[in-house]
């Protein structure tokens, strides 16, 4: 099949990326959305159009790429030989589907030799699709994104979540109190992937979570550092369960500062 390219990759995973958005929202429209199961906890959920999105978004990348290997949300891995595995989030937002909040979205990435190297984030309802391509830049419906720079912790708007693990919400809950008069306010929009685009648009400062999956992760992860954010870890450590920490040049030394000092990072 040769050397993948990276603009193939990101044409495959934004179109079946849309097609998927459709699929769920017209699941939305003309069925019940339910609790089908119950994950980590009982308020990590996961209904019906998770499983028929991801199993669309499955079809239709085998179908065009059947050597590659695929990591989705709710039907785990399958290894492939091409090199690239597609890292998939059939809706993330999923709370926020259930309720008809409209912020969810599909999330796409492709690793190529084990680094992200394309991804797409999908919200069906605004109709926006950010898409990223490592080394060449990120783009909200096809124009360049830059995020914030400069920005005094003290003015910081800064998109965060929650564990699912209520011994951790505790946790995070009490490091709020030192967190929060600190920076000017905090959102928790709920779908991570939408958060790390937020911050690639500017439409926040920074973003900050602990327990994010590699599938919340490597399409916004992505499309937020090459908006120019710096996306990692604490303590110099790589951006992962452990935590992500995405902020622009300027924000990003004293805001883990401030979320080492609180305690929400660990
Ligand atoms: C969740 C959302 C949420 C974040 C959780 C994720 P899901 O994904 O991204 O904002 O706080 O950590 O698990 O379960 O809706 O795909
Ligand atoms: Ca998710
Ligand atoms: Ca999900």
């Amino acid at each position: 099949m040769g050397e993948p390219q990276p603009r193939d990759l990101l044409n495959l995973a934004t179109g079946v990326a849309h097609e998927a958005g459709e699929l769920i929202v017209r699941l939305r429209r003309t069925t019940t959305i339910e609790v089908a199961a119950t994950k980590s906890s009982p308020t990590d959920i996961v209904t019906e159009s998770d499983r028929a999105s991801e199993s669309l978004i499955r079809d239709r990348l085998h179908d065009a790429r059947p050597a590659d290997g695929f990591l989705g949300e709710e039907g785990g891995g399958t290894p492939g030989d091409s090199g690239v595995v597609w890292v998939v989030d059939p809706i993330d937002g999923t709370v926020n589907y259930l309720y008809g909040i409209p912020s969810y979205a599909v999330s796409i990435a492709a690793r190529v030799d084990g680094e992200v190297a394309v991804g797409v984030v999908h919200n069906p309802v605004s109709g926006e699709t950010w898409s990223g391509i490592r080394g060449e830049g990120a783009w909200l419906d096809g124009d360049p994104i830059q995020a914030n720079r400069q920005v005094d912790l003290s003015r910081a708007l800064i998109a965060t979540g929650f564990h699912y693990d209520p011994d951790l919400r505790a946790r995070q809950a009490a490091a709020m109190a030192t967190l929060l008069p600190r920076v000017r306010d905090i959102r928790r929009v709920g779908a991570a992937s939408l958060d790390l685009c937020a911050v690639g648009t500017g439409r926040v400062d920074a973003f900050a979570e602990q327990g994010l999956k590699p599938w919340d992760l490597a399409a916004g992860g992505l499309i937020a550092r090459e908006a120019g954010a710096t996306v990692s870890g604490l303590r110099g450590a790589e951006a992962g369960e452990q935590f992500v920490l995405a902020a622009g040049e300027g924000l990003f030394e004293s805001l883990h500062e401030l979320l080492v000092e609180s305690g929400f990072g660990i």
